[in-house]
């Protein structure tokens, strides 16, 4: 299958969406398209043949569910039942927007988008790419991130085009997200609210509507290490992974900055590809060695921006060892070290 790269101009966007897309998702074929937080690969939510069709382009687990993203709240009771009150006002406050939330299901909803599940996530971009077409096509729209399956999540259209290309009819090119993280879930089935993946939109804030919020226990938990030996493959959880073993080290800045110094050299000096993940304020004080900063530690939004963009560009230059410093979790750095862990296998080590 050939791939259609089509550029649209955010300026002038009726004119520009290729009217294919629509078609293609009415029938019930997959389009590529941009949001706010990471590209989505999308298919008719309704209908099972779609919903396979995105794993088998992923190379996803299909008992993994799916978001359906839709451009209206109207579509909330078409698609959830016995919704509560606070999902009204979560919507409210943070809809169009990165927040997805996790409701019962109708049965309209194939078990095929959910995994089998008897919930159905649900989220409302703001992206106006994104919006026109859902509206457009009439459908609303199953997206997982548009990656191959365990790579980090695409940022731009070359992003979906390395990892999907010939598997996909099109992707719709609306530029780099500004985002950069997928968006937060918060899961409203339960007696509270759990966040069951943090994102751009911060526990505080979802707080700030509900208060008895709280994060999923998995959210939180680190397994730490304080060796850099690799763990049992079995405890080993790789996701969002570049390609090279990650290590993350935390603690004061200064030593830390000098604990990846040394450990980055002494692997060349092996005779590995190395890489550092450093940041804005401490990228210059490597020497030798080949170092990416990923974003600034003073705005926490412009690491989230570049994380995966950074963790590809590693896997371009071939890094098969990368030493990584760790951000601060106030805030969005929640979800950046979320991420973070997660790429590195949990591989963190305490200097
Ligand atoms: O920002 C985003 O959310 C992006 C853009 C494209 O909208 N989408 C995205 O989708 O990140 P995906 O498939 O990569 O991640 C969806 C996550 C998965 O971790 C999945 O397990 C979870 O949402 N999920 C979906 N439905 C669920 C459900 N009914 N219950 C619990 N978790 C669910
Ligand atoms: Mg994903």
């Amino acid at each position: 299958m050939e791939t259609r790269l089509v550029t649209v101009d955010r300026e002038h966007l009726r004119e520009t969406m290729p009217a294919e897309a629509a078609e293609l998702l009415r029938e019930g074929e997959l389009v590529a398209f941009p949001t706010e937080t990471v590209y989505g690969l999308g298919g008719d939510a309704l209908r099972p043949d779609a919903a396979r069709r995105i794993y088998a382009a992923k190379g996803r687990p299909s008992d993994n569910p799916l978001i359906v993203h839709i451009a209206d709240t109207d579509a909330l009771p078409v698609l959830a039942r016995d919704i509560p009150e606070g999902a009204w006002e979560l919507a409210e406050r943070f809809w169009p927007g990165p927040l997805t939330m996790i409701l019962h299901k109708q049965p309209s909803v194939p078990d095929a988008t959910t995994g089998g599940l008897p919930t159905v996530a649900i989220r409302m971009p703001s992206d106006p790419v994104a919006a026109m077409l859902i509206r457009e096509s009439g459908v609303y729209i199953a997206a997982p991130s548009a990656n191959a399956s365990g790579r980090p999540s695409p940022t731009c259209a070359e992003h979906v085009y390395e990892d999907l290309q010939g598997r996909i009819p099109m992707i719709i090119d609306g530029g780099s997200v500004p985002i950069g993280l997928e968006s937060t879930i918060v899961d409203l089935t339960g007696e509270i609210p759990l966040i069951l993946r943090p994102g751009f939109i911060t526990i505080e804030e979802i707080r700030s509507v509900l208060p008895t919020t709280e994060y999923d226990p998995a959210v939180i938990r680190r397994v730490k290490d304080d060796t850099i030996v690799a763990r049992a493959p079995g405890m080993r959880y790789r996701h969002y992974a570049p390609k090279g073993e990650l290590t993350i080290f935390e603690g004061d800045l200064a030593k830390v900055v000098a604990r990846v110094q040394a450990e980055a050299e002494a692997k060349a000096a092996q005779g590995y590809r190395v890489a550092v993940l450093a940041s804005e304020e401490t990228k210059d004080r490597y020497h030798g060695l080949t170092v990416r900063s990923v974003g600034d530690r003073e705005e926490e939004a412009t690491v989230a921006t570049h994380l995966f963009a950074t963790l590809r560009e590693f896997d371009r230059m071939g890094a098969e060892y990368i030493f990584g410093e760790s951000f601060p979790e106030a805030g969005v750095g929640q979800a950046v070290m979320n991420r973070l862990m997660k790429a590195a296998g949990y591989r963190i080590v305490e200097v």
